[in-house]
């Protein structure tokens, strides 16, 4: 079997808990490899959990989790190939940390080892600055950067390690709409090069214009397919609640406005068990 019949992600019906709380239940996916991903959906309907499930950070109570064609959990070789943007920024951007330190970090795993960096992290580390068009900042410091060059200084931390597949996070959180754009064009530029990218995201509109497949979650997957299939205000509907509000916004749905119609009970949350 050639590499690429090998699934980048494969999920069988996974279920994942904190405590009593199910975030995750009987949740299936497949992505294949160089394919572009979103996964959208409410607040707390699970999406970092998928993420982090993804990585190995946290262990399903049942079902599987394969990341081409091995346990999630298996450390070393696994690692590498996986690059992550978290939802929360990985370092202190108060602390005085240059941008070129930021990405050579992320040559260190996501345990961040203890050794001292070679020629070729660093090579890697200026390499990756390059993709995202941030090299000319490499000696600011992180903290003097706006919203959008920090994000993509985190997608180049993330692209260090020369993964094969990339997860983020909500990585527009925090960047104004102009540089929003610029970022989306990167991880668009990233997909044209073969980048398996899996990307959670609020932004509807957005993610069903760049990302081949859309996957609907609110703890189950709701719907998952193309973006014209899948995105219909109806079938969002389901994914968000009845109160969601979406406003057609050319061809596609924009979520611009959730109400709480039942007096401030969160729309279509189900219930904790
Ligand atoms: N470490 C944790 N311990 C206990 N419960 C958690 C933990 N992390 C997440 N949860 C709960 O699991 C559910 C899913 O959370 P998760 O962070 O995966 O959602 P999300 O879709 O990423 O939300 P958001 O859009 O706000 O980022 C929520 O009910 C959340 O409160
Ligand atoms: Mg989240």
């Amino acid at each position: 079997m050639g590499v690429e019949a090998v699934p980048a992600v494969e999920l069988e019906n996974v279920t994942v808990a904190y405590g009593r709380t199910v975030a995750l239940e009987d949740v299936s996916l497949r992505v294949a490899p160089h394919e572009f991903v979103g996964i959208v959906g409410p607040n707390g309907s699970g999406k970092t959990t998928l993420l982090r499930t993804i990585l190995g950070l946290v262990r399903p109570v049942r079902g599987e989790v394969r990341v081409f064609g091995m346990p999630a959990d298996t450390v070393g070789p696994l690692r590498r190939r996986v690059g992550y943007v978290p939802q929360i920024a990985p370092v202190d951007i108060r602390f005085p940390v240059h941008v070129f330190d930021v990405v050579l970090m992320g040559r260190f795993g996501q345990i961040g080892l203890l050794r001292r960096p070679t020629a070729a992290d660093r090579d890697a580390a200026r390499r990756a600055l390059e993709r995202v068009g941030m090299q000319h900042l490499a000696d600011r410091q992180i903290g003097q950067l706006s919203g959008g060059q920090r994000q993509r200084v985190f997608v180049a931390r993330a692209l260090a390690l020369e993964p094969d597949l990339l997860l983020l996070d909500e990585p527009a959180t925090g960047v104004d709409p102009g540089a929003r754009g610029s970022l989306y064009e990167l991880l668009n530029r990233l997909h044209q090069e073969g980048m398996t990218i899996l990307m959670a995201s609020h932004d509807v509109a957005v993610v069903s214009q760049l990302v081949d497949q859309v996957a609907c979650l609110n703890r189950r997957i709701v719907l998952h397919g193309r973006p014209e299939e899948v995105l219909g205000d109806e079938a969002l509907e389901g994914c968000y609640g009845r109160g969601a509000i979406f406003l057609a916004h050319g061809r596609l749905p924009h979520i611009v406005v959730k109400t709480h119609p039942e007096g401030g009970t969160p729309p279509a949350r189900p219930p904790e068990r």
